[in-house]
């Protein structure tokens, strides 16, 4: 973990015991610096496309924007449900995600294809980790928000990937 991780935990009289309410913060804190990566990756995909499929991804990586900006917010609202503070900067992101950087010089579809299908099923795996760890702490709900979130990503995925398909 960071240098930048807190500790302060604010009372509240949600009934979930307060070790696993500390332990739920710190992993769903990691889970929102990944998702805000996500979320601009989608946005850098979508500014930067170039190619005869151009308006289909173009349109289609707004929308994955615009789906992960909902994932992000729900993360970082259990977060502070639970206590906890959301760290969701710029500076904590950068140094906390653990997504692979976007490329910066990608400019086919295929390219933006690629790097946005794998960043996606990345995150769709760690948010499954995410799903188990919940779990353990007998955090059913954060699990729920979870489950919702790799929902929506493994959509997300079959929409990019399918222009890798069929072909
Ligand atoms: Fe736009």
């Amino acid at each position: 973990m960071t240098s930048r991780t807190t500790t302060r935990l604010y009372p509240t009289k949600n009934d979930l015991p307060e070790a696993s309410r500390r332990e739920a913060i710190g992993l769903l804190n990691q889970r929102l610096a990944d998702c805000i990566d996500l979320q601009t990756q989608s946005k850098q995909a979508h500014w930067n496309v170039k190619g005869p499929s151009f308006i289909a991804l173009h349109k289609l990586f707004d929308e994955i924007n615009g789906d992960v900006a909902g994932y992000v917010d729900l993360l970082a609202e259990r977060i502070v449900q639970l206590g906890g503070i959301a760290e969701g900067t710029v500076g904590v992101v950068a140094e906390r995600s653990t997504l692979v950087d976007y490329p910066l010089a990608l400019s086919t579809g295929a390219e933006h294809v690629a790097a946005l299908s794998d960043a996606l099923a990345e995150f769709g795996r760690t948010a499954r980790v995410g799903i188990e760890e919940m779990n353990e702490l007998e955090d059913a709900d954060s699990a729920d928000i979870l489950t919702e979130i790799s929902r929506g990503v493994d959509k997300w995925l079959w929409f990019v990937e399918a222009h890798q398909q069929g072909g």
